[in-house]
């Protein structure tokens, strides 16, 4: 369903959500439930698995008192490296720890790492997040969809004028892009002039955009679920669209969504109304996902047929395959080196 690619450094959580006085918030990351928090003003999130060791309550659920998380069951205290601290009216037993994961803030998100974090690349650095010419809103949500299904419907510019269409306008967005991949398989660019027609909505959205026009679009992805599409849309409107995407599990994906551009930068409730139209577009891809019968291609259970428009979605395929392989292959030396050490000590 889901290629769980565990080493890699995914966003759990916006850093401005994370704060010191308040509630932990629950999360999850390839089938880890996980506790992120802040211990102190200004001081960094801290990710710790969420089981609590004393009857399993899930942390996430608790509250950040002095630098801890405090249990939501029976009030034991857990600090930023998962140590117990506190446990209220007894002696801390001393094997009572939650595991910590590593953490990082970046471009207003807290990123985690449940696998092996030495061979994580570092999460890119996605310049338009911080281009002030730029007005944003975002949307954060969890889709009920395997992740490698969500990604490469995001990548898949040939659905829009389908799924879409009543949305966008009936022969929205068709091209074709060509692809350029990176040497080192960390993602690829491709770039497409896209005809585009849109209805009344989509165009006073769009910046009053023409009913019919081209568009040049550059698409970049950054493995594994990391997708910016950055348009010249003409008449100088430029417009970006990022979207993060993290793997809850099999069936889940949490989704960091970003509507960037350099137009309708002030008019009132501009990024309320962008917001309701986004969501009504993930609606529209969340009932089609509630039916695929294919909701992974790698694992599809019938030979698919791809046409030139699948070009990107091919690419992001072939990528999962190849890190998926890569994973593989290092999981096995490691158990090759720990059986290897075990009979060593025998
Ligand atoms: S379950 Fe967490 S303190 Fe009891
Ligand atoms: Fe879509």
């Amino acid at each position: 369903m889901t290629t769980m690619l565990t080493d890699f450094w995914y966003p759990v959580a916006h850093s401005a959500d994370v704060v010191a006085a308040g509630e932990a918030l629950p999360r999850r990351l390839l089938g880890h439930d996980l506790a992120v928090f802040r211990p102190a003003r200004g001081a960094a999130a801290r990710v710790l698995g969420a089981f609590c060791p004393h009857r399993g309550a899930h942390l996430g659920h608790g509250r950040v008192v002095d630098g801890c998380v405090e249990c939501p069951y029976h009030g034991w205290r857990f600090d930023g490296a998962g140590r117990c601290t506190a446990v209220p009216g007894e002696a801390r037993p001393a094997r009572a720890q939650a595991p910590a994961f590593p953490t990082r803030e970046s471009q207003g998100l807290v990123w985690t790492c449940v696998g092996d974090v030495a061979r994580a690349p570092a999460p890119p650095l996605l310049p338009a997040l911080d281009d002030r010419s730029l007005r944003a809103f975002d949307v954060e949500m969890v889709v009920e969809s395997g992740f490698d299904w969500w990604v490469e419907n995001i990548i898949d510019v040939s659905h829009v004028r389908f799924v879409h269409g009543q949305s966008y306008g009936e022969a929205s967005y068709a091209g074709k892009f060509s692809v350029e991949r990176s040497a080192d398989g960390l993602g690829f660019r491709a770039r497409a002039r896209l005809a585009q027609d849109m209805n009344l909505v989509a165009r006073l959205l769009h910046g009053w955009a023409p009913a019919r026009s081209t568009m040049e679009v550059t698409l970049e992805h950054h493995m594994p679920g990391i997708t910016v599409f950055d348009s010249d849309q003409g008449g100088g409107r430029r417009q970006v669209l990022a979207f993060l995407c993290t793997p809850e599990d099999a069936t889940h994906t949490r989704m960091f969504a970003y509507v960037l551009r350099n137009y309708l930068k002030w008019v009132p409730g501009g990024d309320a109304i962008g917001r309701l139209f986004a969501a009504r577009i993930f609606r529209e891809d969340l009932a089609l996902a509630r039916t695929v019968l294919a909701p992974s291609y790698l694992d599809a259970p019938q030979p698919l047929v791809s046409v030139a428009a699948d070009e990107p979605t091919l690419e992001f395929q072939r990528l999962l395959r190849l890190w998926r392989e890569r994973q593989g292959q290092n999981q096995s030396q490691t158990e090759g080196r720990s059986h290897g050490l075990a009979r060593a000590e025998r």
